[in-house]
C-alpha cells in the first residue's frame, strides 16, 4: 500500500486527490460544491469524487492505504463525525463511518487549517518547525497549531478556532455566537462586507460604483490598482489579523507562522501590515525573530494533510486523527 486518498471539502469546492508518501499528487478531482441542494448531496459528490479517482486511474485498491477528509468546521476526530460546519449545512454527519462502510478503508477525518498545518509541516514552509501555526484567511478564518512537534487537537479535536477569538469586545455578533470574533472582521466576507457598507454610507471609490459587486477578490484588484478607498479595508483586515496574531505567539511562542487561503493572494498587500502590527505590539522578545511567510503548498496544503496521517511517522500528525 503506497498512496492514500485526500479530500478537501470546503463550501465551494470539493478537491479530491491521490497522494504518495512524497506529498505528490498523481491525479485530482475538483468538483463545485453542491451547498445548496443540502448535505446529501454534499455526501454523494464526496463519494462519487472518490469512485472516479480510482476509475480514471484504474487504480488497484489493494494499493490504497486509507481516505483523509479535511473540512471547515468543528470535527470529532475520533467518532470521525462532523459536528459542525456552517457552510456545507452539516451537523452531526458521521462522514468517517458512512466513508468505510461505503469503501471498506480506514477513514480520517480533520479541519481544514489542522490539516494543512500538518501539510506545511511535513512538505512545505513550516518543514523542520516544531512551532508552528498555519492560519487561513479565506470565506472564513482558521488556524492549526503545532506546538513543542505535535498538534494541539484540544478535548474533542476543535483546538485552532482562530477565526472565531474575539478581536472587538463590543464588536459585531459572530455566527458562533460570539461578538467581535477576527472572522467578522478580516475573512474574505467580512472584507467584502465591510466595502459594501461604506459604499452605502457614501465612501468614495476610484473602482466600484455600486456596492453590490463588491467581492474581496475585486477589492484586491482595486488595491492592486491603487484604489485607497480598497487599500484600507484590506490594511485593516491585516492590523486586526496581526492583533489576533501577537496574542497567539504570546501563547505560543511560535516560530513559524504560515499564512494560506484564497484572501492571501494577496500577501504582499496583507503580509506587511500584519508583520508591523505583530512588531508594533508584540513582546520584543517573543517575537523579534518570529517568521511570518506564505504557504508554499497553496490549495494543496488541505488535501495534503487530509492524508499527512498516512505517511508521517513521527506522531506530528497522528495526533490529528
Ligand atoms: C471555521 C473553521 C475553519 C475556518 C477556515 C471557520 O469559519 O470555524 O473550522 O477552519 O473557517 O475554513
Ligand atoms: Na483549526
Ligand atoms: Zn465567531
Amino acid at each position: 500500500r503506497d498512496v492514500a486518498i485526500g479530500i478537501d471539502l470546503g463550501g465551494t469546492k470539493i478537491l479530491t486527490a491521490l497522494i504518495d508518501e512524497k506529498g505528490s499528487i498523481l491525479t485530482e478531482v475538483e468538483l463545485e460544491t453542491l451547498a445548496p441542494e443540502g448535505p446529501e448531496a454534499i455526501y454523494d459528490q464526496v463519494v462519487s469524487s472518490i469512485y472516479r479517482l480510482i476509475d480514471e486511474r484504474n487504480l488497484d485498491e489493494s494499493r490504497i492505504l486509507g481516505i483523509g477528509i479535511a473540512t471547515a468546521g468543528v470535527i470529532d476526530t475520533l467518532n470521525k463525525e462532523v459536528i459542525f460546519a456552517n457552510n456545507l449545512g452539516w451537523e452531526n454527519i458521521p462522514v468517517g463511518s458512512l466513508l468505510e462502510k461505503e469503501f471498506s478503508l480506514p477513514v480520517h477525518i480533520v479541519n481544514d487549517a489542522n490539516a494543512a498545518a500538518i501539510a506545511e509541516s511535513i512538505w512545505g514552509a513550516g518543514k523542520g518547525s516544531e512551532n508552528l501555526v498555519y492560519i487561513t484567511v479565506s470565506t472564513g478564518i482558521g488556524a492549526g497549531i503545532i506546538s513543542d512537534g505535535r498538534l494541539i487537537t484540544g478535548e474533542g479535536g476543535s483546538a485552532g478556532e482562530f477565526g472565531h477569538i474575539s478581536i472587538d469586545a463590543n464588536g459585531e455578533a459572530c455566527g458562533c455566537g460570539n461578538i467581535g470574533c477576527l472572522e467578522n472582521l478580516a475573512s474574505g466576507s467580512a472584507i467584502a462586507k465591510t466595502a459594501q457598507h461604506r459604499l452605502k454610507m457614501g465612501a468614495k471609490s476610484d473602482f466600484f460604483t455600486s456596492p453590490a459587486k463588491v467581492s474581496a477578490e475585486k477589492l484586491g484588484k482595486a488595491a492592486q490598482g491603487g484604489d485607497s478607498f480598497s487599500l484600507d479595508i484590506l490594511k485593516e483586515a491585516a492590523v486586526s489579523i496581526g492583533v489576533g496574531v501577537t496574542s497567539l505567539v504570546h501563547l505560543l511562542n511560535t516560530e513559524v507562522i504560515v499564512f494560506g487561503g484564497g484572501v492571501m493572494n494577496l500577501s504582499e498587500i496583507l503580509l506587511p501590515e500584519i508583520k508591523k502590527t505583530v512588531a508594533q505590539r508584540g513582546l520584543p522578545s517573543m517575537t523579534k525573530n518570529i517568521n511570518i511567510v506564505k504557504s508554499t503548498l497553496g490549495v494543496n496544503a488541505g488535501v495534503l494533510g487530509a492524508v499527512g496521517y498516512y505517511f508521517e511517522p513521527s506522531g506530528k500528525a497522528l495526533a490529528a486523527f
